[in-house]
C-alpha cells in the first residue's frame, strides 16, 4: 500500500504516567498499515521523548505550532486525519477539548478534525469523578466524540480504582471499529451520491459534517448495552464444576463493538480469560444464579440485552463442601440436577423498560433454522442469533457464521466471517428497533 493510501490516524498523547502504554497503541497502528501521526503535549514529554515516538511512528512529531510554520501543521494535520486518538487523555486535555481551547499542536488539531475523535482517559479515580471532568466527557460525548469508560485497576503509586488506560490492545480494536465503520458509513453516502469523501480503508475525513468532533457519531451514543458473555460453570464440590465450550469471544466482540459505536457498555462475563474490552464496564460472575442477578441488575436502565453467555440449562442439586471421594469397590454416587431458570425468557416476559430490546442467542447442532424460530417464539425475545454449532465450529473460534432471525419474521445471513462481523450486525439490527 502507498503511503498516501494508508488510513491517517492522529495519535494524540497527553501528560500521563500511562503514555508510555501508548507506545504499544502506536505499534499496533502502525504494523497494521495505518500512517500515524504522534502529537504529543508538552507534559506527555516528561514521560515519552520525542525520539521514541518519531523513531516508532516514522514521522516527524511536534508539541507546538511554531515548527515547519509555512506547512500550517495547526490546521492541516487535523484536517488530513482519518481518526484522532487521545491516549492518554488526562483531566486537562478532555477540559481543554470541551471547552475549544487551542494553546498547543494537539489541541488545535483537536479544534480542526472533522474525523471521528477517540478519547482514552487516564487519571485518578478523584479527578475521573469530579463533576468538572464528568460534564467536560458529557459534553465531548454530546458533540459526537468517542470518550472511552476507564479501566477499574492499579493506578500510579499505590492507589486502585476506576481511571486506568485500558489495554492498549483494546484501544486499539475500538480504533479498529470506528475507523472500519466510519468506512462503512463514508461507502453507504457515496452509494447514496454522497460527496465520495472516503479514501483507503478508513476515511471519513472531511465528510463536512460542521462544527464538532467526531463526525461519525456511533448509532448506539447515549445508550446502554447490556452483553452477556462466557459459560456459567455450576460447582460440584470445591474442585469440580459442570461447564461448558463457551470462550466468551462472541461476546466481547459485541461489547467492544457497541463501545466503538458509542454505546455505554456493561459486559457480564461469565468465566472468560478474555482482556476487558476497553471501555466497557465489566462485571465478572460465575454461576447461573450470579449471571442472572447481574443481568437482572444491569438491565435496569438498559436500551437493550443480548445474552450471549452460554447458560447452564442445570445444576447440582447439591454442592458438597468436600472433595468428592472415590471408593474402592464402590459405584460413584449419581449427580441430581435441577432446572436452572431461563434469565433470557424472564427479561423478554418482563421488560425492565418499556421498548428495551432483547437479543438471545440459539446453538443448535440440527435442524437449525426450525429449532431457531421456535426458540425465538418460546423465549418472546426480539431477535435471536442462531449459529450452527460442533466441536470445531464457533466455540472458541474467532469466525463465525449465523442467521438472525426478528420476531417481525425478518431473516438476516451473516456469511462465515469474524465475530466482531456478526457482532456488527447484531448491533445494526437492535439500533433501529431502540424507541
Ligand atoms: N439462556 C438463559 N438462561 C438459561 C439458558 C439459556 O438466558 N438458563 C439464554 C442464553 O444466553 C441464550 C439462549 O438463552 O441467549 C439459549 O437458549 P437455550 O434454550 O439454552 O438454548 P440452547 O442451549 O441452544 O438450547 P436447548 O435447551 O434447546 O438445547
Amino acid at each position: 500500500m502507498d503511503a498516501s493510501d494508508k488510513p491517517k490516524v492522529v495519535l494524540g498523547v497527553g501528560g500521563g504516567i500511562a503514555a508510555y502504554k501508548a507506545c504499544e497503541l502506536l505499534r499496533r497502528l502502525t504494523e497494521s498499515g495505518h500512517s500515524v501521526r504522534v502529537v504529543p503535549t508538552a507534559s506527555a514529554l516528561h514521560f515519552v521523548g520525542e525520539a521514541t515516538w518519531s523513531g516508532l511512528s516514522g514521522n516527524p512529531v511536534s508539541t507546538e505550532v511554531w515548527d515547519a510554520v509555512h506547512e500550517v501543521p495547526h490546521v492541516r494535520i487535523g484536517q488530513g486525519a482519518d481518526l484522532v486518538v487521545v491516549a492518554p487523555a488526562t483531566a486537562d486535555l478532555l477540559a481543554k477539548a470541551a471547552h475549544g481551547l487551542a494553546d498547543d499542536l494537539l489541541t488545535n488539531t483537536l479544534l480542526t478534525a472533522r474525523c471521528p475523535v477517540v478519547f482514552a482517559p487516564a487519571m485518578h479515580t478523584e479527578m475521573w469523578e469530579h463533576p468538572a471532568t464528568q460534564e467536560n466527557v458529557a459534553t465531548l460525548r454530546r458533540r459526537g466524540a468517542l470518550v472511552i469508560e476507564p479501566a477499574v485497576g492499579r493506578l500510579t503509586g499505590v492507589d486502585t480504582g476506576k481511571g486506568r488506560l485500558p489495554d492498549p490492545a483494546e484501544i486499539f480494536e475500538v480504533c479498529r471499529g470506528v475507523l472500519a465503520r466510519g468506512a462503512e458509513v463514508a461507502r453507504g453516502s457515496e452509494g447514496a451520491g454522497g460527496s465520495g469523501a472516503a479514501r483507503g480503508s478508513g476515511a471519513v475525513r472531511g465528510s463536512g459534517v460542521a462544527g464538532g468532533l467526531g463526525a461519525a457519531r456511533g448509532d448506539l451514543a447515549g445508550r446502554h448495552v447490556v452483553v452477556s458473555a462466557g459459560g456459567t460453570r455450576e460447582p460440584l464440590d470445591p474442585v469440580r464444576f459442570l461447564g461448558n465450550r463457551s470462550s466468551g469471544k462472541q461476546g466481547y466482540a459485541l461489547a467492544r463493538t457497541a463501545v466503538a459505536r458509542g454505546a455505554r457498555v456493561t459486559l457480564i462475563a461469565a468465566n472468560s480469560a478474555l482482556p476487558d474490552p476497553a471501555g466497557a464496564d465489566v462485571v465478572r460472575v460465575g454461576t447461573a444464579l450470579e449471571l442472572r442477578e447481574a443481568v437482572l441488575g444491569a438491565a435496569v436502565d438498559a436500551d437493550a440485552v443480548v445474552m450471549a453467555a452460554a447458560v447452564a440449562d442445570f445444576r447440582p442439586v447439591q454442592y458438597a463442601q468436600g472433595k468428592i471421594k472415590k471408593k474402592d469397590g464402590e459405584e460413584p454416587a449419581p449427580i441430581n440436577l435441577t432446572r436452572n431458570p431461563d434469565i433470557l425468557a424472564e427479561i423478554s416476559a418482563s421488560r425492565a423498560r418499556p421498548g428495551q430490546i432483547i437479543v438471545g442467542f440459539a446453538a443448535e447442532t440440527d435442524d437449525v433454522l426450525a429449532n431457531g424460530r421456535a426458540k425465538l417464539a418460546r423465549k418472546g425475545c426480539d431477535l435471536l442469533v442462531v449459529n450452527e454449532v460442533g466441536e470445531r465450529r464457533t466455540f472458541g473460534s474467532e469466525q463465525n457464521e449465523a442467521v438472525v432471525l426478528a420476531a417481525d419474521g425478518t431473516e438476516t445471513s451473516v456469511p462465515y466471517g469474524p465475530k466482531e462481523a456478526l457482532a456488527d450486525t447484531v448491533w445494526s439490527l437492535v439500533a433501529p428497533r431502540l424507541a
